[in-house]
């Protein structure tokens, strides 16, 4: 099988060729630069470069993997869910490609693609779901925080998720009301590096309730609150890592916990963690020493797999048909609000 996979559903546009669950081209033209100005993703610019860097983004893809469109056997595209003009572009090019050279055409869901890039991993990136076991998994991005069960590869349900915002937004937000640039996350996770985790306490939500869900508004809100009782902490140089770390360490606490209160609930022996947010530097070694103290395997995300790219949705679409499942109709529409169920 040889695969071209779109996506589009934020602010990267991305494409990649898969051959036999095998990575040989994985394109990714980010926009963080655009969307830096404005403190976080304007749709119509979004819409805007997505629909300037499609084609040469594929071409790249294609001549990366000394491939020529005609050696296609699928193409597959992120079909949801994410910012809706943003979507359209990478469906309606991964649509013409299918219509114009008669292969089947995949649409996959981008959440579930995070899901199991857990398992995508090595140099070159390949499947490696040979390995499977039954886990916990938690997705943590931009836009969702979720921990599923994961009983079988593509048989998984969520066990509970954000109610307000995602982990990924509390980063971008509160680094945003610390004078950082967008997006927050990885400034939050450079700065905390020099920072001292007990300078700042800040509450850990959720965690004494004893369901998987999350909610991480209140931590943005009361860390708001406290700066503008201590204005002066923001013009210091010495204080700022101090904020970074105190934030950071009650995002990954509360997210280490629940996930692992879970697992332990569940009795399974496997973690998975995938998502932007499993970028974080403090994020891998804590669920590393964690899982190593609690006998649990781990598999988080390979980084370049963490953040938005083309080569997780085609390594998913590969397993969705080698599982049987039937390829999208040509004139499926976008599924902005597609959940993982
Ligand atoms: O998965 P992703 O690329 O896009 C979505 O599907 O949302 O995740 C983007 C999110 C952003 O909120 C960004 O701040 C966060 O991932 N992120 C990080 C780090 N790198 C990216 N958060 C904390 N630490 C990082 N190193
Ligand atoms: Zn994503």
């Amino acid at each position: 099988m040889r695969l071209l996979a779109i996506e589009t559903s934020c602010d990267e546009t991305s494409a990649a060729v898969i051959v036999d669950g095998c990575v040989l081209s994985n394109v990714v033209s980010s926009q963080v630069k655009i969307h830096a100005e404005y403190g976080g993703v304007v749709p119509e610019l979004a819409t805007r470069e997505h629909m300037k860097n499609i084609q040469p983004v594929i071409q790249e893809a294609l001549s990366q993997a000394s491939c020529s469109v005609s050696d296609l056997s699928a193409i597959a595209a992120t079909r949801g869910p994410g910012l809706p003009p943003a979507l359209m572009v990478g469906w309606k090019a991964a649509q013409a490609f299918a219509y114009a050279i008669n292969r089947p055409l995949i649409g996959t869901n981008h959440v579930v693609a995070h899901l199991y890039s857990a398992w995508f991993s090595g140099a070159p990136i390949k499947n490696n779901l040979k390995d499977f076991e039954p886990n916990i998994s938690l997705i943590v991005s931009g836009g969702h925080t979720i921990i599923a069960k994961v009983k079988k590869p593509l048989d998984h349900v969520i066990l509970g998720q954000t109610q307000d915002d995602a982990a990924g937004e509390c980063f971008d937000k509160t680094a945003k009301l610390l004078g950082l640039g967008y997006p927050g996350g990885p400034n939050i996770d450079r700065l905390a590096k020099d920072g001292n985790p007990e300078s700042f306490h800040f509450a850990r939500p959720m965690l004494n309730k004893t369901n998987d869900d999350f909610s991480f508004s209140g931590l943005k809100t009361s860390v708001r609150y406290f700066l503008e009782k201590n204005p002066a902490l923001l013009s210091d140089n010495k204080s700022i890592p101090d904020l970074c770390s105190g934030i950071q360490s009650a995002i990954v606490e509360v997210l280490l916990k629940k996930t692992l209160r879970a697992a332990k609930r569940e009795r399974v022996g496997c973690i998975t963690v995938s998502g932007g947010v499993a970028c974080n530097s403090l994020l891998r070694s804590e669920f590393c020493r964690a899982c190593k103290d609690n006998d649990i395997r781990l598999f988080i995300s390979p980084q370049e797999m963490c953040t938005d790219n083309a080569a997780m949705i085609g390594l998913l679409a590969e397993v969705m048909i080698s599982q049987g499942n039937p390829p999208s109709v040509l004139e499926d529409d976008i599924s902005p609000n597609w959940t993982i169920n």
